[in-house]
């Protein structure tokens, strides 16, 4: 894939204003019948709508402040985020209509929102930054293999591949605005506070994806202790989303680090090919 640096001048954000059927019929363990996948899509799923509320925020309100095409950008990046946020809370009201509780791990994440409210507008700003190259590299990891979802009904790998095909177009969106407002600072005090930010956002979401996953494990009447072993590997090993995308997670700390450094437009094209995704909207 070729280096970028930089946002391409080409890129285009289409927001494609996809509906998706999100019945799971008889299937709690939707992710190929296995319970811990199952868990992790879901403790994801279920921060994405106050999580995505928040990245529209953080990055709108400094709209008025940077000059085009980014301006623009950020008004397709806002229309992108508010159609996952809908399309996550059907996919939510399903998890709750397979049995789960969903109200600790919705209560969690609207804790944490709320307090990265209280924070500074620039702070919020680089928060969601850290947190789109999170969404951006686990969307680029999962199209690249095609074994991510095989094993789920199709509409909701669909689901699953709309929202990674999106995550990647708008990567850039955040770091470009607070690259955009933040010209003025030197740039090693730049540099320390995404790194500073990124370390402290993965604390944060290890330590809350971790909660999360155990709640939905122990409704399912499982230990969660004792699935750590299978949880790693999964996670490391087979299929290893972790593994998969470390480098790429790291590379966020590298002086100089532009999430367009990898242009995986390709990978966009592939996906959208393998769900037949409709025109846009
Ligand atoms: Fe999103
Ligand atoms: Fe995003």
């Amino acid at each position: 894939m070729a280096r970028a640096s930089r946002t391409p001048s080409d890129l285009q954000i289409r927001p494609r204003n996809l509906r998706f059927a999100t019945d799971i019929p008889d299937q709690r363990w939707w992710a190929g019948g296995d319970p811990i996948e199952s868990a992790l899509y879901n403790a994801f799923s279920a921060t994405f709508p106050e999580g995505e509320k928040l990245f529209i925020e953080a990055v709108v309100r400094f709209r008025d402040q940077v000059p085009e095409p980014l301006k623009s950008q950020i008004v397709d990046f806002a229309r992108q985020e508010g159609n996952h946020t809908r399309e996550h809370l059907a996919f939510n009201a399903q998890i709750v209509r397979a049995g789960y509780d969903m109200s600790r791990i919705e209560a969690r994440t609207l804790q944490r929102v709320t307090e990265a409210r209280t924070r500074p507008a620039l702070a919020q700003l680089a928060v969601t930054a850290a947190l789109e190259h999170f969404t951006a590299i686990l969307a680029h990891a999962s199209l690249r293999d095609p074994r991510d979802f095989e094993g789920a009904p199709p509409e909701i790998a669909r689901l699953w591949r709309w929202h990674a095909i999106e995550e990647i177009e708008h990567k850039a969106v955040a770091f470009d605005t607070l690259r955009a407002v933040t010209t003025d600072r030197p740039p090693f005090r730049r540099w320390l506070m995404r790194c500073l930010t990124m370390l402290l956002v993965t604390i944060g979401f290890t330590r809350s994806m971790t909660a999360n996953v155990a709640d939905l494990l122990r409704q399912d009447g499982f230990e969660p202790a004792r699935l750590r072993w299978r949880a790693l590997r999964i996670l490391f090993v087979d299929p290893g989303l972790l593994r998969r995308v470390m480098l790429h997670y790291l590379a966020y700390y590298r002086p100089g680090f532009h999430p367009w450094d990898i242009d995986d437009r390709v990978l966009i094209g592939e996906a959208e090919a393998s769900v037949a995704l409709p025109a846009a909207a």
